[in-house]
């Protein structure tokens, strides 16, 4: 392994603490069968997934990120107050504004601390990391809070077995922080977007093309729109293609990462993926089954599940991956530092 290890940036940044939270009610397969015509079988084998937590009535994408974010600051030991920035990643926002940063800000009691949303579907979480890395990267700050999260629930039509049956509620937060000496953090991402894919994966209504209407809610725009088979092959393809670019130009290979987190849509997804890249089942994260498609949510989640299995530890070289609407295509590699 040469690992190439780009040297641009005078200051190096690392995640330096996790927290996640997912809302306790359970959606399985059984209450899916009772709702609409599906069954077990048919969700295991197409998508792996066995069940998903789903929010409350009243309780929104900035209560379930604020859990998470209090979680991660709790084992950092440090008060919101030392929080810089918050960026949350989020297509499920409270409202259209103000921006979900802004309540997770006052729910935090984040003095002091600016922050926005980021839009990028489920590769929100592969984007807004980056731009905490990058703003400490920069020099600008030493502690920003990446929030991925997303009530999927809320835009769910569950008389639509294509769709109901794949998301789930759920939140994670990172901090990012400049690395002490002889840390490596963040080496190295590639990220793309491809706005054609947009009718094939999207929420058309409440936009300003769309606005709310009586004729929107009739029309059902107001839930996921999905072309399966069209977001499938693009992921597949896409997953492997960002994560081998991310492989060939660090010199290394599949073999040689301690751990694959991708974005937790379908396990087939992952797996395909994983086989191309030539990784060990073991090394690949798989917690679909647990949590279904938590859309920013997965790979912090998915981080913190690698964490409690034992697969992620201090020094690890780690891969994440991700695609979504948009098209959006995220993959970054990095040294595990906590
Ligand atoms: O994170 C956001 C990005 N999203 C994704 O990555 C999702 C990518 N796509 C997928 O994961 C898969 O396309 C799905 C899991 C959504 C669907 O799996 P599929 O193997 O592509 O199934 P299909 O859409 O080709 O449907 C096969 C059959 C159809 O019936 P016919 O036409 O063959 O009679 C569907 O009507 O399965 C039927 N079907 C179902 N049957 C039982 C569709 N949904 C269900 C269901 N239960 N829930």
């Amino acid at each position: 392994m040469s690992l190439n290890v780009k040297t641009h940036a005078a200051v190096r940044a690392k995640i330096s603490s996790i927290g996640t939270y997912v809302p306790p009610r359970l959606l399985t397969n059984a209450d899916l069968e009772k709702m609409v015509d599906t069954n077990d079988a048919w969700i295991m084998e197409r998508t792996g997934i066995r069940q998903r937590h789903i929010v409350e009535k009243g309780v929104a994408t900035s209560d379930i990120a604020t859990e998470a974010a209090k979680i991660c600051l709790e084992r950092r030991g440090i008060p919101a107050t030392e929080v810089e920035v918050i960026i949350v990643a989020t297509v499920t926002p409270d409202m259209m504004f103000p921006a979900t940063a802004c309540l997770v800000q006052n729910k935090l009691g984040a003095k002091g601390a600016w922050g926005f949303d980021l839009s990028a579907a489920c590769s929100g979480f592969v984007y807004a990391l980056q731009t905490g890395i990058k703003l400490v990267e920069s020099g600008a700050h030493k502690k920003v809070l990446v929030i991925g999260a997303d009530v999927m629930s809320s835009i769910i039509d569950y008389t639509d077995r294509t769709t109901c049956i794949l998301f789930g509620d759920g939140a994670g937060a990172v901090l990012i922080e400049p690395c002490a000496e002889g840390e490596i953090g963040m080496i190295d991402f590639v990220h793309e977007i491809d706005g054609s894919g947009g009718p094939a994966l999207n929420m058309p209504g409440g936009g300003s093309l769309n606005p709310p209407s009586i004729a929107t809610v009739e029309a059902k725009m107001h839930y996921i729109h999905q072309d399966g088979q069209a977001v499938y092959k693009f992921a597949v393809r896409k997953m492997s293609e960002a994560t081998e670019t991310l492989l060939t130009r660090n010199g290394i290979t599949g073999a040689d990462l301690s751990c694959f987190i991708p974005h937790q849509a379908n396990k087939r997804i992952i797996l395909s993926t994983a086989e191309r890249l030539g990784m060990p089942e073991d090394h690949v994260i798989i917690n679909i089954d647990r949590f279904g498609n938590t859309t920013a949510a997965t790979i912090p989640l998915a981080m913190q599940t690698a964490m409690d299995e034992g697969k992620l530890k201090k020094n690890d070289l780690v891969l994440i991956a991700s695609v979504g609407a948009g098209f959006t295509v995220g993959a970054a590699l990095m040294r595990w530092e906590f």
